[in-house]
């Protein structure tokens, strides 16, 4: 009998999560979901099962719940801990900076303490590169400095980082990788999985394929006046598939030595505009997607694209779908879900 590798993923029915549950049996892991969909839809789970031919694991209770917790950490031996489970909504935090605090500080120092309560463990934490703020020189490096971040939500990430690194001091067991996403985009290329924002989207392809899709008016490009090649803000777009391998290849880097603490830039190491993805997307659709040029939001950065050797050289991990692809994944699952409404 082959002996199950679980791993606990927090916040695994949300966007990024489920699509690393995905990418985790594919590579023989087993996956033990906690959500407590309070972000997430409940008919992820029966899609992922369908996807992927598994009977998943899933409890439904907030991390903030440590009695629920230990009693996990009980009845598992976890080859690894994945923690999603987090706040991500930037004009959110701004609005309401308690709930962020509570939620993202409060469910890592609950995690935590449990954690390590239950000796060795592999903690791969969802970090991102927010952290860089708007950064001097691009593409960063993971020892580009990090500084004081435009949001709630952002400030949490960085004192969500910072509050690892002390813990793991005080801890030298716990062996940590701390994941900082650039943007993630697109979906499963079945089309069984996506991400689905609540109301109206605040990121970009979200917001493009609703309005292609007719849900939206037009897209509001935010600002053409930049320092950038057109005028128009520059991210390094990854696809979600492949940072969900990127979570397999942590987990897997983590369980081969003992590292202590180490930290990855997740991207491409390209940048594309606003108005380079809108291109893409008539590309890719067909379509001719209706947009305005608006004014900069505010506490956008001009600039920010990763430099990924580390993760190449250390996690033997690269990005291998093209931002086309995920373009195209967005945009078959924007147009299944439409079906199935
Ligand atoms: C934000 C967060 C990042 C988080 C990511 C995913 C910050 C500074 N950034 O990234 O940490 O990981 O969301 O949740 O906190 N745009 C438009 N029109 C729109 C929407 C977006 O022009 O309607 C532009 C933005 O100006 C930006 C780009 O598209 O240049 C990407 O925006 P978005 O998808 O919101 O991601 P970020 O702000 O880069």
């Amino acid at each position: 009998m082959k002996e199950e590798k679980y791993i606990l993923v927090t916040g695994g029915a949300g966007y990024i999560g489920s699509h690393t549950v995905v990418a985790l049996i594919e590579n023989n892991y087993t996956p033990i979901i906690v959500d407590d969909f309070r972000n997430a839809q409940r008919s992820v789970i029966p899609r992922l099962e369908q996807l992927t031919g598994t009977k998943l694991s899933v409890y439904d209770f907030a991390i903030h719940n440590q009695q629920q917790l230990i009693n996990l950490f009980q009845k598992y031996a976890f080859a690894g801990v994945i923690h999603f489970a987090a706040d991500k909504a930037v004009g959110e935090s701004v609005v309401n900076p308690l709930k962020y605090f509570k939620n993202n500080l409060g469910g890592l120092i609950s995690l935590l303490e449990v954690m390590t309560q239950f000796g060795k463990q592999n903690l791969v934490f969802s970090s991102s590169c927010t952290v860089y703020g708007t950064p001097d020189d691009v593409p960063v490096t993971e020892e580009t400095p990090t500084k004081q971040p435009e949001s709630p939500y952002g400030y949490t990430k960085l004192i969500n980082e910072q509050m690892i690194h002390q813990v793991q001091e005080a801890h030298p067991d716990l062996n940590v990788a701390l994941l900082r996403y650039f943007n993630p985009i697109g979906a499963h290329e079945s089309g069984l999985i996506g991400e689905t924002p609540q109301g109206i989207p605040n990121n970009l392809l979200p917001y493009i394929t609703q309005t292609a899709a007719g849900k939206r008016e037009f897209l509001t490009v935010y600002g053409n006046d930049y320092a950038t090649p057109d005028g128009s803000c520059v991210r390094d777009y990854i696809h979600v598939m492949d940072l969900a391998d990127a979570h397999v290849a942590a987990l897997n880097y983590l369980s081969s030595q003992h590292v202590g603490e180490d930290v990855f830039n997740l991207g491409t190491g390209n940048g594309t505009s606003v108005l380079e993805m809108i291109g893409y997307f008539d590309e890719v659709s067909g379509l001719s997607l209706p947009f305005k040029i608006g004014h900069r939001r505010l506490g956008d950065v001009p600039e920010i694209y990763a430099n990924t050797e580390k993760a190449t050289s250390l996690l033997g991990w690269k990005a291998k779908r093209t931002v086309k692809e995920a373009i195209r994944n967005a945009w078959n699952y924007e147009q299944l879900m439409r079906e199935k409404q």
